[in-house]
């Protein structure tokens, strides 16, 4: 049984919420149900539009949640501050740009001395810092250069590849990436895109850690409710 950990992103309970700018659904709510069913961690995105995710649900999420609050952000000095308040357990850093529906890539480390500040402001804080990274040997060294404690392999290339061959050549990119996170003592994690049809070569990868997944769950979720959508993830990837 591989000892995976699910990350339930919720950030869709709060798109649902936002289309009424209401109370409901409450993220908060869906996180208590999401680690009743199973989730090791709660992921939410804090996105410099606010387009779903709300600085209050994070400090409510905080407030319930006294291990496995896991955020995404872009390395932006407001974003900072707020991790430095709210002290996640985890912020991943990812790429944001205005007009993307969703996070399209990995950072562009190149560009990095920032980055590598803004690492050691939130692990001196105590917060662990994962990097959302393309899965390529250069990231993998990069992050690891600037002090990260994790990767995020994005998994969005692998997801909407088309054929056996293709799905093929980018599960190799990912397993590559992998063992040279692991070489380097970062922890593994993935995410992006996975659902219920293609997780499982992503979590027999070696040494992955940690799944994050959340557009698929919330969407399973509303014909069969959360719980079982959450507890079917966790099944696929425990038994991969
Ligand atoms: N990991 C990262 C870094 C992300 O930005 C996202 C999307 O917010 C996810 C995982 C989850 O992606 P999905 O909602 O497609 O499962």
């Amino acid at each position: 049984m591989a000892n995976i950990k699910l990350g339930v992103n919720i950030d869709h309970v709060a798109t649902l919420r936002q289309a009424r700018r209401d109370v409901d659904p409450d993220p908060v709510s869906a996180a208590r149900v999401a680690r009743s069913a199973g989730a090791d961690l709660i992921v939410c995105h804090l996105r410099q539009d606010r387009r779903h995710i709300q600085d209050k649900d994070l400090h409510n999420l905080r407030k319930v949640l006294k291990t496995g609050l896991h955020v995404e952000m872009a390395d932006r000095p407001e974003m900072v501050k707020i991790a430095l308040d709210v002290r996640p357990d985890w912020v991943c850093l990812v790429p944001e740009t205005p007009t993307e529906v969703t996070t399209e890539g990995g950072l562009d480390l190149k560009s990095g001395k920032s980055l590598e500040k803004t690492v050691k402001k939130l692990r001196d804080a105590g917060i662990g810092v994962s990097l959302f990274v393309d899965p390529e040997a250069v990231a993998v060294r990069m992050a690891h250069n600037f002090g990260a404690d994790a990767v995020e392999l994005c998994t969005a290339e692998y997801a909407k590849s088309v054929g056996r061959h293709r799905q093929h050549t980018e599960l190799e990119r990912l397993q590559l990436a992998g063992y040279l996170a692991h070489e380097l003592k970062l922890e593994l994690h993935a995410g992006h895109a996975l659902d219920y049809s293609n997780v499982v070569p992503v979590a027999q990868i070696p040494d992955v850690r940690c799944l994050n997944i959340g557009f698929a769950i919330i969407s399973r979720s509303i014909f069969m409710g959360l719980k079982p959508a959450v507890i079917e993830m966790k099944r696929l990837i425990q038994q991969a």
